[in-house]
């Protein structure tokens, strides 16, 4: 680490060299929309590695056409990132280990660490429109080094303000300052940026009224104010523990820091795209506020929980994965059972879950035990959503009905006019992210 500085011009031609040959090659047929959710539409959850989603991006005709990008990549933390699955009847603890939801750690340290966002950030700067912007978020442990790539990506120029996020929760060490802040370095891809801008309130001294002459003041609880641009230090609350938007995802930004950005730089129906979504915070906020978006992901517990929060808003969107992204460990039993009579419905519940090889799913071996005995007394917690297609093509599940887990638990028995059952497919996902889709043939 320490003759990095004078790695950083041999880093970032690696990262070019790498960037030419994926522009080159990268990309291809190898995503697949797995689901279409509510008719889906250009909003996409992808689960696959980024470099390549965004080649193949711009390989099919994006350049230029996302408006914002949000980019909250791993910070060099040297941390692995855990999901922790609360079993609830068995007032035990799964503490999955494959887990990580993901891995902050690099084999070859900051090198290898810079070489690969500089070269994510090259791809995004092809995506962004002529008044587009990107929001790359950091804290302490890379900010540094990437401001310098970030100005040589984007030009220096064309950087535009170093916002810092602070907030108060997490632990505190004897031996420094609380470490209570992250920065967001926020740069435009040309002079003509739209940014729109903010205001916030700046109490008055004393709390008093002035009663200058021209000047606008307001009172509240707390006292007098003015209404001030807004400046670059934001004090927004972390996700706390009783949040409702709480998603249990390691990471997960809070939804009032996204919201001032798509205020700031973007409008109704504007594309946005965060390559990094983990818990897809970035696509529930586009969601409530108009925009469409772009979200990737390469693990498998941050796709299932951005999936499951995007299908709770009732947002329409696709799944995409990339060719290999999945696999077949999770088996899971479905009865349809015809209600003959007056309903003439079909029911159709989902009666029992296994694994092919629970030793992949990573867990210690305390809660493999506890595993088995949730597979076979109580496998519906370990179920996070499962949809029914009516009429699967055999490509893409289109769900009619589905259900979520929530605080109480999930349903799992749906029923459905036995008449729109043609070639029924029902997809279930589990908490560890694992999909598996049932089909009568
Ligand atoms: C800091 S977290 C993002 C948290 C997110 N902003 C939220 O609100 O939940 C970083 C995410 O980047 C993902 N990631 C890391 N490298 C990636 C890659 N090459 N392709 C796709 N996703 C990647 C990790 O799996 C992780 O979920």
């Amino acid at each position: 680490m320490k003759d990095i500085l004078f790695r950083l011009p041999e880093i970032y031609r690696a990262a070019e060299e790498r960037y030419n040959e994926i522009k080159e090659t990268g990309g291809g047929d190898v995503f697949r929309t797995v689901e279409t959710f509510a008719g889906g539409g250009e909003n996409c959850l992808v689960r696959g590695d980024n470099l390549r989603y965004m080649a193949e991006l711009l390989r099919s005709g994006y350049a230029g056409k996302i408006d914002m990008i949000y980019a909250d990549p791993p910070f060099f933390s040297k941390s692995d990132y855990t999901i922790n699955v609360k079993v609830g009847k068995q007032k035990g603890k799964l503490t999955l280990a494959r887990n990580h939801a993901f891995t902050d750690r690099w084999k070859d340290g900051m090198a290898e660490y810079l070489e690969n966002i500089a070269l994510a950030m090259m791809l995004m700067k092809d995506l962004l429109s002529e008044t587009g912007t990107i929001f790359v978020h950091l804290d302490w442990h890379s900010s540094h080094y990437l401001k310098v790539i970030l100005d040589q990506v984007f030009g220096e120029k064309n950087f535009i303000n170093e916002i810092v996020w602070t907030y108060k929760s997490g632990g505190a060490s004897k031996r420094t300052f609380a470490r209570k802040h992250d920065v967001l370095l926020f740069y435009a891809k040309s002079k003509g940026y739209y940014f729109q801008v903010q205001e916030e309130k700046s109490y008055n001294r004393d709390l008093k009224p002035y009663r200058f002459k021209g000047v606008r003041e307001y009172r509240d609880e707390i006292g007098w104010y003015t209404l001030v641009s807004m400046k670059d230090v934001w004090q927004i609350d972390m996700v706390g523990r009783t949040s409702s938007e709480r998603t249990g995802y390691a990471t997960q930004k809070p939804e009032a820091l996204l919201k001032r950005i798509l205020d700031s730089v973007t409008r109704e129906g504007d594309l946005c795209a965060d390559f990094y979504c983990g818990s897809g915070t970035l696509g529930a906020v586009c969601e409530k506020t108009g925009r469409r978006y772009l979200l990737c992901d390469n693990s498998a517990p941050a796709v299932m929980t951005a999936h499951k929060r995007l299908v709770q808003l009732g947002s329409p969107h696709e799944l995409t994965e990339e060719e290999g992204a999945g696999d077949d460990n999770l088996h899971v039993q479905v009865s349809l059972d015809k209600m003959e009579g007056v309903l003439d419905n079909t029911v159709i519940s989902l009666t029992g879950l296994n694994y092919g090889d629970p030793e992949a799913l990573g867990i210690d071996e305390k809660n493999l035990a506890l595993l088995d005995t949730v597979v076979e007394y109580h496998y519906d917690e370990l179920i996070e959503y499962w949809c029914i297609d009516p009429d699967y093509d055999g490509r893409t599940v289109r769900p009619k009905l589905w259900r979520c887990r929530d605080k109480k638990g999930i349903d799992i028995a749906m029923n459905l006019p036995s008449k729109q059952l043609k070639n029924p497919a029902v997809k279930v996902i589990d908490v560890f992210g694992n999909e598996y889709i049932y089909t009568k043939t």
